[in-house]
């Protein structure tokens, strides 16, 4: 070997020391972060609907609520991959009660159709879990409703099925819902509320479309929990903190975002530290009152300035109920 390849391969190996300590370091700080919800609360007796149950943080939060007695209706959009969790549940927990349904929170008539034969066939509701996400996806894409994927997936759909049903919440009370929302969506700084279906302007990209999508989930907790004043329904949104879930890896054509999966994989949490937050909302007896508020870690945080835009938030809330042609009876505000 000559000594410019030996001097080479030190330096190399010195730059591999630096980025594993670098690494180590940023782990062991991010992870005194961690928070595990401390609520022993029963679940018996009570009827959770989650979305996105089929991996991640969800499908863990299903698990510990189905440990504790819950009935856990996990609503997804891949029925076989679904299922196949349902029966890891069932077996893990001793709870039978876990069920799947089909719902792809992408496709409004999906919507309506899971959240009307969920009030045809239930008699309470307690606990409403808005988990379901994509990363946004390389390229501009639209639903079959004309509407931008991500936006749909991860807000709209959440806005109508909320909708529907919010009578049964409401009659089930005390009860929750539970945004999974995100801390991307410090970095939304331009929400376009007049073009929220990104058509008459160039898209900037997946990190945009994920971080408005994001954004919109608490602006519609902030304006739903308005609404809900003076009822006995909870409405929080929260974020997980960075995850090693599937989500960085499900997005065709995006290197970086995959980069960052695995950059995920050594400092991130895992999914079961990563739903501490969700149950956290949906179990302890400490934040059965609370509103509009954004939790991390199972505490309340402040967020973006623009989430307590009551303006914003009210514009929101109207240029979703057109874009999902919300009907007067699934209205119940
Ligand atoms: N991981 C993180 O670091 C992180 C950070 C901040 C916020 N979050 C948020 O946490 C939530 C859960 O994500 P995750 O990290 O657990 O990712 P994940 O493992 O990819 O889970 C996402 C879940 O959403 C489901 N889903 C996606 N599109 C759907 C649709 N159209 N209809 C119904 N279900 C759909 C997925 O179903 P399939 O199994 O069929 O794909 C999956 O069950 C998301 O809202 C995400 O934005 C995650
Ligand atoms: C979106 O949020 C992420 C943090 O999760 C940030 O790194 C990125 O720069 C943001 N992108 C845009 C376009 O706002």
């Amino acid at each position: 070997m000559t000594v410019t390849w030996r001097i080479l391969l030190y330096v190399a190996g010195a730059l591999a020391a630096v980025a594993g300590i670098y690494l180590m370091s940023a782990r062991r700080r991010f992870r005194k972060s961690i928070k595990w919800c401390t609520s022993k609360a029963s679940m018996k007796g009570k009827v959770v609907v989650i979305t996105g149950a089929s991996s991640g943080i969800g499908k863990e939060a299903a698990r510990v609520l189905a440990r504790r007695g819950a009935r856990v209706v996990m609503a997804c959009r891949n029925l076989p991959k679904a299922n196949k969790m349902a029966e890891e549940i069932k077996k893990n927990t001793g709870n039978d009660l876990a069920e799947v349904q089909l719902l792809d929170t992408s496709d409004m008539i999906s919507v309506r159709k899971f959240a009307n034969a969920f009030l045809e066939k239930e008699k309470r509701l307690d606990v409403l879990i808005l988990n379901a996400g994509i990363a946004g996806p390389a390229r501009l894409s639209f639903t079959g409703q004309a509407q931008e994927l991500t936006l749909a997936t991860n807000h709209l759909g959440h806005f109508l099925l909320t909708n529907i049903l919010l009578g049964l919440l409401k009659k089930s009370s005390p009860s929750r819902i539970i945004v999974v929302a995100s801390s991307a969506h410090c970095f939304a700084k331009d929400l376009d509320i007049n073009d929220l279906n990104n058509k008459n302007r160039p898209y900037v990209g997946p990190n945009e479309a994920y971080n408005n999508s994001k954004l919109c989930n608490i602006l519609f907790v902030e304006q739903l929990s308005h609404y809900l004043q003076g009822t006995d329904v909870a409405c929080n949104a929260l974020s997980p903190g960075l995850v090693d879930t599937e989500i960085f890896f499900k997005t065709e054509g995006l290197m970086s975002l995959k980069l960052f999966g695995l950059f995920t994989k050594l400092v991130g949490q895992t999914a079961a530290e990563g739903a501490q937050t969700i149950i956290h909302l949906a179990t302890s007896e400490e934040v059965a009152g609370a509103k509009g508020e954004f939790f991390r870690y199972c505490e309340p945080i402040v967020s973006l300035p623009t989430t307590y835009d009551q303006g914003l938030a009210k514009k929101l809330w109207e240029k979703s109920e057109d874009m999902v042609d919300l009907k007067p009876e699934e209205k119940h505000l």
